[in-house]
């Protein structure tokens, strides 16, 4: 009686954790007419932003970046690049033509977590002593010219110039308030003379605007730029005549690049769930950044791990010992990418990384379990993301919604051109499947004929490599 007892109570734990699975299935579907609206909410949005300031969610924030590299750049240049997780440094050497781009020395390291949290002078001082060392290793062979740098700043800055402007706020978990406000190629360009470094602050950039240079200089047909990595983010080339919101101050082109700072996008449309809600609320930006929030490399681990958590605490298949599952952001979102990706027979990775998080001895049931949940949150992100792009598209017109062949009476906005999206960052570069529900996605929403036009590449190091080629281009 006992036995038979144990086993019925066993399975309701089950029924238990089979509904919390539906209820994540059913709160994170996207069919594709869900992503048609986010796409069309997106496309509003973007108009939104554009025609005031604050007028939406989208900052839509002026870059001054007129031009982009055309491959004609000469010279050798610097980038720092301070991102979500890593910072990088690199040199680059351009010898006048497109093929003759040689990327020099690259360091990346983690960026040590103190300094998220620290003051913007230990910040500063840390990239400035960063940046000497780096210059050290030349050794006397480079030549004792100033050295021209590009700041690859990977937050929300208005820019009141190419190479200035001030931080608005902090995403992806960094804190230092004092920070905000201020000047960020200032800071930097402080920090360097203070060490008494040759070195010129020569652009500030946000990592999708480098994507998009480096994305430009092998193919001009390139015009949007995303990024997904701990953050998630996207610019685009827009006519100086739709930005109404700076109507009289621009006047040197025709085009501008638009970091849009989607990671804020919100719509009603976007399918939310409990984790999401109880995420932001207890996030370092409560109720900023909801995008972001579901497609960023930082949050993704942590929503998977909020699942998992809700199903210990209704049942017992996830052992009854003390697990680390409570401890926000333990889970990584690299370990969901290698446990979704696990295809050893008995998943294998699944049940390592789950000993790491103190949840030993799980049934193979059990882990598949987990491979699902990975998969329902990933699936959902690279939807969205894909929806986000959509919506750019459309909102330049190039989506196919005006006919994809070219009609002598229709403007030649409507008519389909070929575009390719620069793509950068660890979820996309690391997280295969993340990458690929993205890129069906899109095919899905543009449908066969239109996706035939639309090129998403990827741009390792585009972040980097392509600011330094701003900064050529600005010298030239
Ligand atoms: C965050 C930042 C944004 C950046 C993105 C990707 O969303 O606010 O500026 O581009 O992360 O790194």
């Amino acid at each position: 009686a006992v036995m038979v007892g144990r086993r019925v109570k066993s399975r309701r734990k089950w029924r238990g954790v089979v509904e919390i699975l539906k209820e994540l299935e059913e709160a994170c579907d996207t069919p594709v007419g869900r992503l048609r609206q986010v796409v069309d909410a997106v496309a509003v949005e973007m108009h939104a932003g554009l025609a005031s300031e604050g007028g939406s969610k989208l900052k839509m924030l002026l870059t001054f970046v007129h031009h982009l590299p055309i491959g004609t750049e000469k010279g050798t240049y610097y980038a720092l690049h301070l991102g979500g997780t890593y910072f990088r440094i690199l040199r680059v050497l351009l010898g006048g033509e497109r093929s003759y781009l040689d990327v020099q020395d690259v360091e990346r390291h983690p960026i040590p977590s103190h300094l998220m949290n620290s003051t913007s002078e230990v910040l500063f001082n840390f990239l400035a002593f960063s940046l000497e060392r780096f210059i050290e290793k030349e050794g006397n062979g480079s030549s004792s010219s100033q050295r021209e740098l590009a700041f690859t700043f990977s937050f929300p800055v208005k820019h009141s110039s190419i190479s200035s402007g001030a931080l608005i706020k902090w995403t992806k978990g960094f804190e230092i308030s004092e920070m905000v406000g201020k000047d960020v190629a200032e800071c930097l360009q402080g920090a360097l003379n203070r060490r008494s470094l040759d070195m010129h602050v020569a652009a500030l950039v946000n990592d999708t605007v480098g994507a998009l240079s480096l994305g430009y200089y092998h193919d001009p047909d390139t015009v949007v730029a995303v990024v997904f990595g701990t953050g998630s983010n996207a610019c685009y080339l827009e006519r100086t005549d739709a930005i109404i919101k700076s109507q009289g101050l621009l006047t040197t082109s025709g085009s501008m690049v638009v970091n849009m700072e989607w990671g804020n996008f919100w719509s009603s449309h976007l399918p939310r769930t409990s984790y999401d809600i109880d995420l932001d609320a207890e996030s370092s930006n409560p109720n900023d950044m909801g995008f972001e929030k579901m497609i960023g490399g930082l949050y993704l681990g942590d929503i998977v791990r909020r699942v998992i958590l809700r199903m210990s605490q209704v049942s017992d298949i996830f052992g009854t010992t003390l697990s680390m599952l409570s401890e926000p952001y333990v889970l990584r979102t690299n370990s969901v990418s290698a446990m979704h990706e696990d295809d050893t027979p008995e998943l294998q990775e699944v049940a390592r990384i789950l000993k790491d998080l103190g949840v030993s001895d799980v049934p193979l049931k059990v882990r598949k379990l987990v491979v699902k949940i990975c998969d329902v949150v990933t699936r959902r992100a690279g939807r969205l993301a894909a929806a986000g792009i959509a919506g750019i598209l459309k909102k330049i017109g190039r989506d196919g919604s005006g006919g994809i062949t070219s009609v002598r009476s229709r403007s030649e906005t409507q008519m389909q051109k070929r575009t390719v999206v620069a793509v950068e960052g660890g979820l996309y570069m690391n997280y295969t499947m993340f990458r690929e529900y993205m890129e069906e996605a899109l095919v899905e929403i543009l449908g066969e004929e239109v996706s035939q036009y639309v090129v998403v590449k990827a741009m390792e190091d585009g972040s980097s490599i392509g600011s330094a080629l701003l900064v050529a281009s600005l010298q030239s």
